[in-house]
């Protein structure tokens, strides 16, 4: 059996090289997969695990979007790198427990360590700060709303929002994740208390805009409290005026949130840092490094300019948690998790085995690939609709703007056939764009070009079903 589970270990650490050989998509009939889950898996009868295992294995291959596939142009979900495979199977081996520092002090310390080393590359100060990993985004992203109404209202950790004269106000543009919409509702400051706010014809939020509402909010009775600027957005990839934003937060005495879930990864190149001009005036910023950093999911990063509202926010007490010595820090009170997995350990080997300088030059490739693929675009004749020095190109064809239709059609087909994904984007006006996201370092020129002669043959069957 042993040596079973070694052949397919093997064939997982070989994954990322011979995923390109598979089509993107599988089949994704509900059916099929319930069948064969009920025909093999009634739990009375027990399976050996090297048969579960690769049974499983066999699942995942045929039936699975392949995200980390050089073809995937998609949503944010990464190729990840083989450090991250091996980072997961020595996490869940170990299984240290990382809520209290004395349980484990390796893996606590490992996770400071690259925190301490990314957080300086955001330009915040990890000596004054505070730094953790999350599930994600928007845990992240959660947690900066918590830490801001902590800090502004010193009585909502312990009475809660009836406790406030005022209605907290938060702000974010259209382009901004949803994210905020559900941690509103949580949060208890309501779904109403996040005001979209118009951007400018890049996508990227508006400061008269926002500036505006503040005046009007204000005179009709909210409090505003919180800005939150992106730094890549998710539809369209643009990037808000970061320093502009912290310069209106600072005068109007607002906390300063950049939800940098994909596009923080560019403080890592000197080449595409300037595209976070700003970043470091924030009060709190959102990194996932299970985005552009090829890790496994789910590692979301939270940094804090400020310690103390953080740790008021997270405090506890209890009489069964072990202690830990002096100087150390017990996650489970500093951020929302208490039982914590070792997230960070695939960063850290990440960083180990390149170095920075490598990973700089991956990130800057998958730069490269973007302004490629918007080039062979136009060079094509597609029509590029979005503008950002993100990897992230939304493009139509003439004639198809303003119908959503043909758009949807065209990414369905292409999807269909298996060799690429892309999707279509529905935009606030009703318009739908075609979306394609250099989500993978291993995509090449040659990926590209595929996705183009998929690309045009969707179109020209299009251009027949029209005739
Ligand atoms: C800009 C942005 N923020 C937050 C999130 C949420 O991140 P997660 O899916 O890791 O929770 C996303 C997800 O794509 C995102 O694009």
């Amino acid at each position: 059996m042993k040596h079973e589970l070694e052949d397919l270990v093997r064939s997982l650490l070989e994954l990322p090289e011979t995923i390109g050989g598979l089509g993107v998509t599988g089949s994704t009939e509900p059916a099929a997969v319930r069948d064969h889950l009920r025909g093999r898996y009634d739990f009375a009868r027990p399976v050996p695990l090297a048969e579960a295992a690769a049974d499983v294995a066999e699942m995942l291959r045929r039936w699975n979007c392949h995200v980390t596939h050089p073809r995937y142009f998609g949503n944010f979900n990464p190729s990840v790198a083989v450090s991250g495979i091996v980072a997961e199977t020595m996490a869940a081996a170990f299984n240290p427990q990382l809520a209290v520092w004395s349980h484990a002090p390796a893996a606590v310390e490992i996770e400071q360590h690259v925190l301490a080393f990314l957080m300086r590359r955001l330009g915040l100060d990890p000596s004054a700060g505070a730094a953790h990993f999350t599930s994600g985004g928007s845990e992240a992203n959660h947690t900066a709303v918590l830490a801001a109404l902590t800090e502004r209202y010193p009585e909502y950790g312990a009475c809660g929002l009836a406790a406030l004269d005022a209605r907290p106000r938060v702000y974010v543009s259209l382009e901004g994740h949803e994210s905020f919409e559900k941690i509103a509702h949580a949060t208890g400051i309501g779904r109403e208390a996040v005001q979209r706010l118009a951007t400018d014809a890049r996508g990227r939020l508006s400061v008269p805009a926002l500036a505006s509402a503040v005046a009007a909010d204000r005179a009709d009775g909210w409090e505003p409290c919180l800005v939150i600027a992106t730094a890549g957005s998710t539809a369209i990839g643009a990037v808000d005026p970061l320093a502009e934003t912290a310069e209106l937060c600072a005068r109007e005495g607002l906390w300063l949130h950049v939800d940098a879930a994909w596009g923080g990864s560019c403080v890592m190149s000197p080449r595409l840092r300037p595209v976070l001009a700003g970043i470091e005036r924030a009060d709190s910023v959102t990194w996932d490094a299970h985005k552009w950093l090829s890790v496994p999911m789910g590692a979301g990063m939270f940094f804090a300019a400020r310690r103390q509202p953080v740790a008021a926010a997270f405090r506890t007490a209890t009489g069964y948690m072990p202690t830990s010595p002096e100087g150390t820090l017990d996650p489970y009170v500093a951020s929302l998790q208490w039982s914590r997995r070792f997230i960070g350990l695939k960063v850290f080997l990440l960083l180990a085995e390149l170095g920075e300088e490598a990973l700089a030059r991956r990130i800057e490739h998958q730069a490269a690939m973007g302004d490629e693929l918007r080039a062979r675009l136009a060079r094509r004749g597609w029509r590029i609709m979005n503008d950002t020095p993100l990897p992230l190109v939304c493009f139509t064809w003439p004639g198809w703007e303003g119908r959503p239709e043909p758009v949807a059609a065209a990414a369905s087909r292409v999807v269909s056939r298996g060799r690429a994904w892309i999707s279509a984007v529905l935009r606030p006006e009703g318009a739908r764009w075609l979306r394609a996201c250099i989500t993978s370092f291993r995509t090449t020129p040659g990926d590209l070009e595929i996705l183009m002669e998929e690309l045009d043959r969707s179109r020209s069957s299009q251009d027949d079903a029209g005739r």
